[in-house]
């Protein structure tokens, strides 16, 4: 293979040579060992669009939603001293409100400690909310308790981000995939071991790991055998929280290749639960952002990427990498300063203000009631409210002051 420059394709690039260039006209231009640099150099240029924009495509506005939540939230007292006394109560999800459609993909993401575990749980109910309701399917699923909640909660199935702590290591390949169908179904042991196959398949391991153990695993099919449990009662969602945090980047996109061809086939929809915008972009046809127990902005994908209404999703955009060195150095960066304090969501104003380039008085006050855009992004921000000239130069321009 010959090195090539995104610029000047008949520039000298012999084998080994790496260092940047200058093109005629000033520019830094790179070499690059691979045949498809014009396509990378392509979604440099076009920064975050392109791949949003087929994610748009795929939204299921008009169907109804598979799962609806209300109001969701769930405080935790916080504790402190030798004796654990109770000093206050954290508001981990606070009044949160989502719909995902069949067949779709709501991308979550935050820092750590905003929520997003906590909302996981509270959706799957493995924790009771403090407020709130869950809908699944049309059944409200916040008041049903013992086998009424389990028959319901097979609609959904849980991906953890670390597989080893989720899968029984003394368990076979064939007990871990086949437990949820011997507690739940009628199967007999060779129908089973039928079905253990079949689903292995889909995810892409072979019937001769079945009396293997998760140890004998690499990470990335560990997460796969995780995801063919998840899928053995058919669910229509998955809640998959950080699935490929722990993984390489390599092995990150093969399993995020996998869940988009098991959505396709199996028309499942899934909660993607990530730190990093750049993850969720190539599966989710929408977007909601937490800060501190709150969905601050939540909309259409390709809007969210391309016009990000709050300060914070402009940061978290701004801090995505891309490929063409050039560019990358000419973009705006919004650097955010300070971390997430839990204690200040239970304080007056907006939650984000201490942190934000573009706090006024009011967010000291007033914390933003949600607020839908013209394109219809839901926002907590008042950069929208006070004054679309204000919030349309500043946020989506990204100007000087940044
Ligand atoms: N069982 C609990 N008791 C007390 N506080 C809790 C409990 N679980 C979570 N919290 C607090 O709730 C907040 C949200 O935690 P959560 O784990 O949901 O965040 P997260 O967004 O998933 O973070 P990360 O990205 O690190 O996984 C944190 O301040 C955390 O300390
Ligand atoms: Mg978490």
């Amino acid at each position: 293979m010959e090195l090539r420059t995104p610029a000047d394709h008949g520039l000298d690039g012999g084998p080994g040579e790496s260092a940047d260039r200058q093109s005629s006209d000033g520019a830094a231009v790179g070499l690059s060992r691979c045949l498809r640099q014009d396509e990378l150099t392509l979604v440099g240029a076009r920064e975050v669009a392109e791949p949003a924009a087929a994610g748009a495509a795929t939204a299921a506005d008009g169907r109804a939603p598979l799962l609806v939540v209300k109001g969701l939230s769930k405080q935790f007292p916080l504790r402190s001293g030798l004796l654990q006394r109770v000093g206050g109560m954290v508001n981990a999800v606070d009044n949160v409100d989502l719909r995902i459609a069949p067949g779709t993909t709501l991308g979550l993401v935050g820092e750590s400690g905003s929520g997003k575990s906590t909302l996981a749980r509270l959706v799957t109910r493995l924790i009771e909310p403090t407020a709130g309701s869950v809908v699944l399917n049309g059944t409200d699923i916040t008041a049903l308790r013992g086998p009424k909640l389990r028959r319901e909660r097979q609609g959904m199935q849980m991906v953890f981000q670390d597989p080893y702590s989720s899968l029984d290591p003394r368990q076979s390949i064939l007990e871990v995939v086949g437990e949820p169908l011997r507690i739940h179904t009628s199967m007999n042991s060779s129908e089973r071991r039928r079905r253990v196959i079949e689903l292995l398949r889909q995810v892409g391991i072979g019937p001769h790991v079945l009396s293997r153990q998760p140890h004998e695993f690499s990470g990335g099919q560990r997460q796969r055998v995780a995801i063919a449990r998840a899928l053995a009662l058919e669910p229509g969602l998955l809640v998959c929280d950080e699935p490929v945090s722990a993984l390489d980047v390599s092995t990150q996109s093969q399993v995020i290749n996998l869940l988009s061809d098991l959505q396709d086939r199996l028309g499942l929809a899934y909660l993607f639960i990530a730190h990093d915008l750049s993850v969720v972009r190539h599966l989710s046809d929408r977007i909601a952002v937490m800060y501190l127990g709150q969905i601050i902005e939540e909309g259409d994908a390709n809007e969210v990427y391309v016009r990000p209404t709050h300060p914070y999703t402009a940061a978290l955009l701004s801090a995505i990498p891309v490929p063409d060195p050039h560019h990358q150095r000419s973009r705006p960066r919004i650097v955010l300063t300070g971390e997430v304090e839990m204690g200040q969501s239970a304080a007056s104003g907006c939650r984000f203000r201490q942190r934000c380039p573009f706090a006024m008085d009011i967010c000291a006050t007033v914390d933003p009631e949600p607020f839908v855009t013209p394109s219809g992004t839901t926002v907590r921000c008042h950069l929208h409210t006070e004054g679309p000239t204000l919030a349309g130069a500043t946020v989506a321009g990204l100007p000087a002051r940044v």
